[in-house]
């Protein structure tokens, strides 16, 4: 894989750059910036080289539709302050744009293409559509080691078509990772929680061979208790992952690992309410899960105690609402609480992980926090991730 900070001559070299901009917006503020801070040595780099960037990100999950609350204008407008430079945001339609209409004033160093998942043909990995992103440039650098996980346009095929290089945040993230997973100590145990189901709850059954324990919280840990024959009320959940999780709980037993899921929860009628604490066979029809519970709580703080590695992805619960953080803060503060002693090696990842450090004010308390979620447990899982294998 070359890396774009071994290049010399990149004066006025137009470089598409894939960044993963893809940051928590609640009506269009963004609320926590941490992937915008991390990229800032990666467009420092460029600008001191003189070369002529166009940013290229997806934020959110459009699915190839124009959504106004999902525009990079906001972050585009972030990054501005953050440099003190005027950036461009490219609001034409893709298709109808010529190379010459990107960098119109000679004195534009960067440009912003609005989200490219506004187009279906990103996720597509479509040809045409990676054909004609690489018409506006000479070359492509991928930092966004977050979504390299993702076959698409702009991380994937846009590779054929232009001389590909890695760049200096995902060079970072990579090298962490091979650390973590080559000097790892056992027994190490795995927090996976969040809201996309989707992306992880396939993954587990590979992560299972390589963890003592994994503890599912958040969003899948409903998909469990469902399977286990619970109800969950309005809680969201994933259609047709019976079997999925069924292969889990063999392949767990087969390996003699242990799945961790909620034995209590926190619950509420909506997400703005207060929290009330439920057994399993209390839950109601118009309940919400929002958050673990105490007993759950305390069963993975005795897991944690007992680890030497610690590997975490995904909250525990929605702790954008205070009522329901618990669950989240009491996992951080266990974790750090060994950490400090330097009795575990902990890893965090993933954009929500690192809102709820960033809220909480523990960033620094882990050993690694990577801005990687999906791409950090398919990482974790041995998987060769598309993004990087495209590079290779
Ligand atoms: C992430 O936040 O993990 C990346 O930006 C990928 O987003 P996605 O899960 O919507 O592909």
């Amino acid at each position: 894989m070359k890396n774009i900070k071994d290049q010399v001559d990149l004066s006025n070299k137009k470089i598409l750059l894939r960044l993963d901009l893809n940051v928590p917006l609640k009506n269009g503020i963004i609320t926590d910036q941490t992937r915008i801070d991390k990229i800032l040595p990666i467009i420092d780099f460029l600008l001191k080289k003189k070369s002529k960037i166009i940013v290229v990100s997806h934020v959110g999950r459009p699915k190839g539709k124009i959504k106004k609350d999902l525009s990079l204008k906001p972050i585009c407008e972030n990054l501005e302050k953050k440099i003190n430079q005027k950036i461009k945001l490219i609001e034409k339609d893709i298709f109808k744009l010529k190379k010459d209409d990107l960098f119109s004033d000679f004195k534009e160093q960067i440009v912003f293409l609005e989200n490219i998942r506004f187009y279906e043909e990103e996720e597509k990995n479509d040809l045409n559509f990676s054909k004609h992103l690489a018409k506006f440039a000479d070359l492509f650098v991928n930092d966004a080691f977050s979504c390299s996980h993702r076959a698409h346009a702009s991380v994937s095929k846009i590779t054929e078509f232009l001389p590909s290089f890695a760049g200096l945040q995902l060079e970072t993230e990579i090298n962490a990772l091979k650390k973590v997973t080559s000097e790892i100590k056992n027994p190490i145990s795995c927090i996976i929680g969040g809201s996309k189901i989707s992306t992880k709850i396939g993954m587990i059954k590979n992560l299972i061979p390589k963890f003592d324990n994994i503890i599912i919280v958040g969003g899948m840990a409903n998909n469990i208790l469902s399977f286990k024959g619970n109800q969950i009320g309005k809680s969201i959940k994933e259609d047709n992952c019976e079997s999925i999780i069924d292969d889990i709980f063999k392949t767990a037993q087969n390996h003699s690992c242990s799945i961790i899921f909620p034995e209590d929860v926190m619950v509420g009628k909506s997400m703005e309410d207060k929290a009330q604490i439920k057994e399993l066979d209390e839950l109601k029809n118009d309940d919400f899960i929002l958050d673990i519970g105490p007993k759950t709580i305390n069963k993975i703080k005795d897991i944690i105690e007992n680890s030497k590695t610690v590997l975490w992805n995904g909250p525990a619960g929605y702790f954008e609402n205070p009522n329901f953080a618990i669950g989240s803060h009491e996992i951080a503060k266990m974790i750090i609480q060994k950490n400090k002693k330097n009795l575990i090696y902990s890893v965090a990842g993933g954009g929500d992980t690192i809102a709820l450090l960033n809220q909480m004010n523990a960033i620094n308390d882990f050993n690694f926090v990577s801005t990687a979620g999906g791409a950090f447990l398919e990482y974790l899982e041995g998987k060769e991730l598309p993004g990087i294998k495209a590079l290779n």
